[in-house]
């Protein structure tokens, strides 16, 4: 192996640049010629691929999003797309990819390996944290502490006026986020994807707690919960409530992709960089690079898109318990 090329594609995640330096600094050591794809398969069908040296990744550690960009690409999902994709790599005489990203991700390089034969190996970034094979992806740690932090300042305001806050997280179809967040800030019920937490239960514990003057100011809702977003839950709430309790709502958003990656998902990319490397040199294929229970590990693509990362059913009880 002598080329070999990098990107990141999906939804961007803290720490993805610290992937690509990671990646390039690595490479370069062995030897190895790295190029950086430009927007993801997009780019890769585009040739919008470029070299990149050890000076290109320079100060870029510390940076959120990704200096390579990042895209979805429909085409890609096209035979006729991921062709002219091949053709772009073998223009460059690139034998071995490096792709960071999420599920969708994963699933594009599983079957550009299986049709091409090009050398694919997955980095998980997203920050979602949704991707089997690995206890943490890049990024989830940064927006976990970013959302802690919003929501810290929501309850200051929240406690002032005796309001009751509902505020929605990312995480898509995953709680992760919900679950963390939940847990870090303290709040009184949490909606996951994964669990039954129902509107009907939540106005009856409000009447309770109403009832003991117990404060009860935060409920964190993970977008994707079967309830609906938090506009909608907090409406219905508000219906039943709404003379005991002045309700608001805030929708974190896309707050929760960006900013400077925590130390944590700084030494994780390096580390799953570094590693994805080291496979391809071992002419490894076809596997996602994970961290479990702080060891590397390899797990076939086809296993990590094809199963689920579950949260932790400790954790659940726990922030029940938790919140009395
Ligand atoms: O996958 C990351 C993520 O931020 C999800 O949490 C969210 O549902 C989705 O991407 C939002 O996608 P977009 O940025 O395309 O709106």
């Amino acid at each position: 192996m002598k080329r070999i090329a990098v990107f990141t594609s999906g939804g961007d995640a803290p720490g993805m640049n610290a992937a690509i330096r990671s990646v390039v600094r690595a490479a370069t050591y062995h030897d190895l010629h790295v190029y950086g794809i430009h927007q993801g398969y997009k780019g890769m069908i585009e040739g919008n691929i470029e070299r990149l040296e050890k000076k290109d990744v320079g100060n870029i550690l510390q940076r959120g999003g990704t200096i390579l960009k990042t895209a979805r690409s429909q085409e890609f999902m096209t035979k006729e797309g991921r062709e002219k994709a091949f053709h772009s790599l073998q223009a460059y005489d690139i034998d071995g990819v490096i792709a960071i990203g999420g599920n969708g991700t994963y699933t594009g390089a599983n079957i550009f390996q299986e049709e091409f034969g090009v050398h694919m190996v997955g980095v998980p970034g997203t920050i979602d944290n949704d991707i089997y094979g690995t206890d943490f992806s890049i990024g989830f740690d940064t927006a976990i502490n970013t959302a802690v932090e919003a929501i810290d300042k929501i309850r200051d305001t929240a406690d002032s006026h005796n309001r009751l806050f509902f505020i929605e997280v990312m995480g898509r179809h995953s709680g992760y986020i919900g679950l963390y967040a939940g847990i870090g800030s303290g709040a009184g019920t949490i909606f996951l994807p994964e669990t039954k937490t129902s509107i009907e239960d939540l106005i009856q514990l409000l009447r309770k707690e109403g009832r003991r003057k117990k404060l009860f100011n935060l409920v964190v809702v993970s977008e994707g919960n079967k309830n609906g977003g938090a506009m909608d839950i907090a409406r219905k709430v508000e219906e039943s409530v709404g003379g005991e309790f002045e309700v608001k709502v805030t929708i974190i958003g896309h707050l929760q992709r960006g900013g400077t990656p925590t130390c944590g998902d700084r030494v994780l990319a390096s580390r799953l960089g570094y590693n994805a490397v080291e496979a391809l040199l071992a002419h490894k294929s076809n596997i996602a690079i994970g961290l479990q229970n702080n060891a590397i590990v390899h797990t076939p693509l086809l296993e990590a898109i094809s199963k689920e990362n579950p949260l932790n059913e400790d954790m659940i009880k726990m922030t029940e318990i938790l919140a009395l």
